[in-house]
């Protein structure tokens, strides 16, 4: 029998640690990019499981993988060889131009993976990372996560400097003997869709190089056609020595994978890094499917298409509380001059889903599926707010 609203909720408060503020609501299923709740009210949904189902939720093709997958192999570990693992890690390695994958289930792991890496390749111990910037809740990758609130009961941590986003002189200075390497997210998402000025990643690509400093960037949640590229370092064309994906990567399935260069892959040797999970033939069945339907729906180019329709919507909404709206594809922040949770709770009543990040920008990464109307209705409810 299913349960209702409020015996779910009763179940959350005695039984699951108090770790999230959750928004009043049981989501009971969802397709495309809505999402329905237990007692059937249907929403759009804006969030999309914080940029993860880029392709829509349930998406049938993904569905379809992941039921054949099931039903003949979910997991055997790392011990052994699966041919869909291998067949991820030749697409993945196409795709982002890196040499070679290691597989795991998070964002926050494959962050981890990274600084390992680095780590062992360099000999060296400290890291650079950017003002406001979220890399995870692991110890390592909260090492590399600027918010005082979220670091502050765990010190000490690995040893790390901040440095503000988009100044590459501030890396320049901030490189010491003892820095193993850089890491940036190429959009920051969780400070508020912050999107750095043209010839940033450049600049701190030459800077690494002169250096001998790796770079490690971050598209955990700019991969996968969110920004309208396949990844968002495109946009800047350079290469990282070092690249982490999780987020949208499984179409909604839970997985990361952390990539390199080969001479900085080779670093890591048998026993060096090792997941359970990671890779397992479920979690790449569904990723090769997803992957499938990013280039069969061209969801990279719908992305910017849409991300750009969306911007100039909010654009016309023209209210004296909005300080800024800004975007890569469907990676798109509204900052207000107000606190936004309250319209974000106003939105979810009337049927859109919000995500209001770094207390006054609004957040919305939606499937890249979504349509137009969709999104005019997203706009149309705001307005009335
Ligand atoms: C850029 C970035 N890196 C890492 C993470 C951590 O990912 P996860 O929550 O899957 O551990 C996030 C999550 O929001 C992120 O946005």
């Amino acid at each position: 029998m299913a349960l209702n609203y409020d015996e779910i909720v009763g179940k959350f408060d005695k039984y699951i640690f108090n770790t999230y503020t959750r928004q009043p609501v049981a989501i009971k299923k969802a397709c495309g990019a809505v999402v329905t709740d237990v007692n059937g009210k249907e929403y759009i949904d804006c969030v999309a499981g914080i940029a993860v189902n880029n392709v829509g939720h349930c998406h049938p093709a993904v569905v379809e993988a992941i039921k054949r997958q099931a039903e003949q192999l979910i997991h055997v570990s790392n011990l052994y060889y699966t041919e869909q693992q291998a067949l991820l890690a030749e697409q993945l390695v196409n795709l982002t131009e890196m040499d070679r994958v290691f597989f795991c289930n998070s964002g926050a792991e494959a962050v981890e993976g990274a600084l390992k890496l680095a780590r062992k390749a360099t000999g060296k111990k400290e890291f650079i990372a950017a003002e406001h910037a979220f890399h995870g809740r692991t110890r390592g990758a909260l090492s590399v996560t600027h918010k005082e609130k979220y670091r502050k009961p765990f010190e000490p941590l690995a040893p790390a400097v901040f440095v503000p986003y988009d100044d590459a002189d501030a890396i320049r200075e901030a490189i010491t003997e003892d820095t193993a390497g850089v890491i940036l997210e190429a959009i920051q998402g969780e400070a508020g869709v912050i999107i750095p000025s043209d010839g940033y990643m450049k600049e701190v690509r030459e800077i690494c190089d002169e250096t001998g400093t790796l770079l490690i960037v971050d598209e955990v949640q700019t991969g996968f056609g969110r920004t309208g590229k396949w990844f968002a370092r495109e946009h800047s064309g350079i290469k990282p020595d070092i690249m982490t994906l999780a987020k949208a990567m499984g179409g909604g399935f839970p997985m990361g994978a952390m990539l390199a260069r080969e001479d900085v892959a080779a670093n890591f040797g048998r026993g060096d890094h090792a997941s359970t999970f990671g890779g397992n033939a479920l979690s790449c069945a569904a990723a090769l499917a997803n992957i499938e339907v990013i280039k069969k729906e061209k969801l990279v180019a719908r992305s910017n298409e849409f991300g750009a329709y969306l911007m100039k919507k909010l654009k016309n909404l023209n209210k004296d509380y909005v300080k800024e709206i800004r975007g890569k594809g469907l990676m798109v922040g509204m900052e207000l001059s107000i606190k936004c949770e309250d319209i974000v709770g106003k939105a979810r009543e009337r049927g859109v889903l919000l995500n209001c990040t770094s207390d006054s920008t609004l957040r919305f990464v939606p499937p890249l599926s979504i349509t137009k109307e969709q999104l005019d209705r997203t706009v149309e409810v705001l307005d009335g707010i």
